[in-house]
């Protein structure tokens, strides 16, 4: 097989060092060609060191001249900053861009790819839910492809293929619930940031194990199902399913269900996206079904879980609806990390700043970034007011 050339946005992240590690084990597959982190000179620095990429990124800058001198005797080319890092996409010929970013920052960078008509394997999922109005007019001029990099959309991907496109009645999301799935509303004040950074299934990056935790990411998960698989807001479900064995199912209109079941481990899923159209061996644990504990279904505490509703909300009223919620969790998620803001905060603060927001129906890039600015503006003075 001819190897695939690699460009690895977020490196250093729990997605990017789980790329690496699937890299690691297909040996001649592929060729890293360029890796991106926002401030770990270090791991970078390791990771240049093992795989010699011909070009690393840096966006933040104050930390340039660090890994300037880490490398000074090195061959390599050396990006910095917000716009480097966009064009980091056009700049090195690449098979595959993975965008491993965390939150909106990865927005531009997943268009330019796109733009580039690039193949995207993506995981950031907040670029797909803010730009979600823009993808499909570049997919089409460019014929670019975007991979799903999320266990959820790559299970609804491969189990869509079961199917043809119009006898697709609904994709059911999974969710395990977080660690709070059973804890009584009137506790939600008090949960504290060690708790809600325990996740029960999945070992993730700090902001997306706090989205778990509030519902938030099935929410952000609900919008970007609408924007890759092309469906209304009303054909995605979601169920409850705190094994996180199934990892998302689709029901075609003769009422069959095909889901994707498999350990819960993000590599599975990377390994999908790497290798597709192919399916490869895979070292990264077999099921095994006499071993796996009773699968359950329920459904999700939408009066609990405010955000899934708010995300529901959004996701049907689209345009740049899905943005503001993307800003306004970013910022409380943050705030949370913090130790700023209670805990239902997060929810209260999406909740607020979609409150008399002007959405803009069918939004250009301009007036998403615009959004986004607003959005978080609002959040911002929002937290001044919810301060612990
Ligand atoms: N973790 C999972 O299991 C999982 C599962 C499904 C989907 N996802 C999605 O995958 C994405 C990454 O999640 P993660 O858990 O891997 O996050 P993470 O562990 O926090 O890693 C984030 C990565 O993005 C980099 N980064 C942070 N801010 C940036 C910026 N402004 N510009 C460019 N790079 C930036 C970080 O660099 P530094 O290390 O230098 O800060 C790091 O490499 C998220 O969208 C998440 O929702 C994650």
């Amino acid at each position: 097989m001819v190897p695939k050339n690699l460009l690895i946005l977020g490196s250093t992240g729990s997605i990017g060092k789980s790329t690496l590690e699937v890299v690691d084990a297909h040996p001649g597959q592929f060729v890293i060609r360029g890796l991106a982190a926002f401030s770990n000179v270090e791991l970078l620095v390791q990771q240049y060191h093992k795989y010699k990429p011909e070009a690393l990124c840096l966006v933040d800058e104050s930390k340039a001249d660090l890994l300037k001198t880490l490398l000074k005797n090195e061959e390599v080319t050396l990006l910095f900053g917000e716009k480097e890092l966009i064009k980091f996409a056009q700049f090195y010929y690449v098979d595959i861009v993975v965008n491993a970013v965390v939150g909106a920052a990865g927005l531009l960078v997943s268009l330019e790819t796109v733009k580039q008509g690039r193949t995207l394997a993506v995981a950031n999922k907040e670029s797909l839910v803010c730009g979600g109005p823009l993808f499909p007019e570049i997919i089409k001029k460019t014929k670019a492809k975007i991979l799903p990099i999320d266990s959820e959309h790559s299970a609804i991907w491969q189990s869509a293929m079961a199917g043809k496109e119009n006898e697709l009645k609904n994709v059911i999301i999974t969710a395990s619930g977080g660690p709070f799935r059973s804890l009584p509303k009137e506790q939600f004040s008090q949960i504290t940031k060690a708790q809600a950074l325990n996740h029960p299934t999945w070992k993730m990056g700090q902001k997306i194990t706090i989205d778990s935790a509030t519902l938030a990411n099935k929410g952000l998960e609900v919008m970007e199902a609408v924007v890759l698989f092309n469906i209304p807001a009303s054909k995605v479900k979601v169920v409850i399913h705190p094994q996180s064995i199934i990892h998302s199912m689709v029901e075609f209109n003769d009422s069959s269900v095909i889901a994707q079941l498999s350990n819960p481990d993000m590599k599975l899923p990377i390994s999908y996206a790497l290798f597709w159209p192919d399916r490869v061996e895979s070292p990264f644990g077999a099921l095994d079904f006499t071993k796996l504990p009773d699968l359950s279904f329920e459904e999700p505490d939408l009066d609990k879980f405010k955000a899934l509703k708010l995300a529901f909300h959004c996701a049907e009223k689209g345009g740049t609806a899905p943005a503001v919620f993307n800003a306004a969790n970013e910022v409380a998620v943050d705030a949370f990390l913090k130790e700023k803001i209670h805990f239902t905060d997060i929810t209260n603060c999406i909740e607020d700043t979609l409150q008399n927001f002007n959405i803009v129906s069918q939004p250009n890039l301009l007036d998403i970034l615009e959004a986004d600015k607003t959005a978080r503006k609002t959040a911002d003075e929002l937290i001044g007011k919810f301060v612990c």
